[in-house]
């Protein structure tokens, strides 16, 4: 696994940087939860939960909650889920308050089968009470990634009112994890995970031959809360060096995603911790003390 997850290309971070990565990263200590389910079904039904639960604490708390939502197939059942969920109501999410930001998208037209927008609107966001000046799509059709990204950047500037050098904090980032390592669009080895001041960027993804917009690390490590969704034995291996760290997964991106005041919580199912040690799945959970702190 090592070759492939974390393979040098010319201009990646050398031993050098990449142990300097993972000692920035991991002198963050962010309060990590593992919760394991029988199957992706119990794991939707939980994640639906947390987002309601996490919606209806941040609401009381500051007046509305603000989530980016992630691509990719894991998190549809979810998304569906959340729908279900459309009338108001005590336990439900208040749609009225809730802006969806994305942590990445495709370079596509939003009307496009890859649109990450597109999967989120039609499995949820086309069938819930949420303002549509809500939703704060990444515009992937602009004249180039680069200028996507730029105008990401400004109305995550306006919406947070952020002066520069301020990173936005999101009530809750959902991201999801390939099966080479890859989180959001933060791909291994990618100088992308090297930046510090941007809050979004427009990486070349070598291995797609396109371009990804994407939120930075930053971005994502000054979130109140992080949750990854992890479904499916092929995702084995990624997670097992995501969560335990071994060879060549120094600077893997997920390993990188350490909220520096928040919480991180693995969503995964069985056959996605197939390959978890012993130690790792035994590890004792955040006190639930601790974890309604968390939600504000
Ligand atoms: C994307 C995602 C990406 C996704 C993983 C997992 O735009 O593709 O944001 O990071 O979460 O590729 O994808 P699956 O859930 O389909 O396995």
């Amino acid at each position: 696994m090592a070759a492939t997850a974390v393979r040098r290309r010319p201009g990646d971070a050398g031993p050098a940087e990449t142990r300097r990565l993972e000692q920035v990263f991991l002198a963050t200590e962010p309060r990590v939860e593992l919760r394991v389910f029988a199957s992706a079904e119990d794991l939707a039904a939980a994640a639906a939960a947390e987002f309601t639960a996490r919606a209806r604490a941040a609401v009381s708390q500051h007046g509305r909650f603000t989530v980016a939502l992630c691509g990719g197939s894991t998190p549809n059942r979810l998304y569906t889920l959340l729908a279900e969920r459309r009338r108001p109501g005590k336990g439900r999410p208040p749609w009225g308050k809730i802006h969806v930001f994305w942590g990445d998208e495709r370079v596509v037209p939003p009307g496009h089968s890859d649109s990450n927008f597109r999967a989120a609107n039609e499995a949820l966001l086309a069938k819930v009470p949420i303002p549509e000046a809500n939703v704060h799509r990444i515009r992937a059709e602009a004249r180039s990634p680069g200028a996507a990204a730029a105008l990401y950047e400004q109305e995550l500037r306006r919406f947070f009112s952020l002066p520069l050098g301020r990173f936005p904090r999101f009530d809750l980032v959902l991201l999801g994890l390939g099966a080479d390592g890859h989180t959001a669009s933060l791909f291994p080895g990618s100088d992308v995970l090297r930046e510090e001041a941007r809050l979004v960027a427009a990486p070349l993804v070598a291995k797609l031959g396109t371009h990804r917009i994407t939120l930075t690390l930053p971005v994502l490590n000054s979130a109140r809360a992080v949750m990854f969704l992890v479904s499916g034995g092929q995702k084995a291996e990624a997670l097992a060096h995501a969560l335990e760290g071994g060879i060549g997964s120094e600077a893997l991106p997920p390993r990188l995603v350490r909220p520096r005041d928040g919480a991180l919580l693995w969503m995964v199912d069985r056959a996605a911790a197939r390959m978890l040690h012993r130690r790792t799945l035994k590890a004792p959970a955040p006190q639930p003390r601790q974890l309604i702190r968390d939600r504000t």
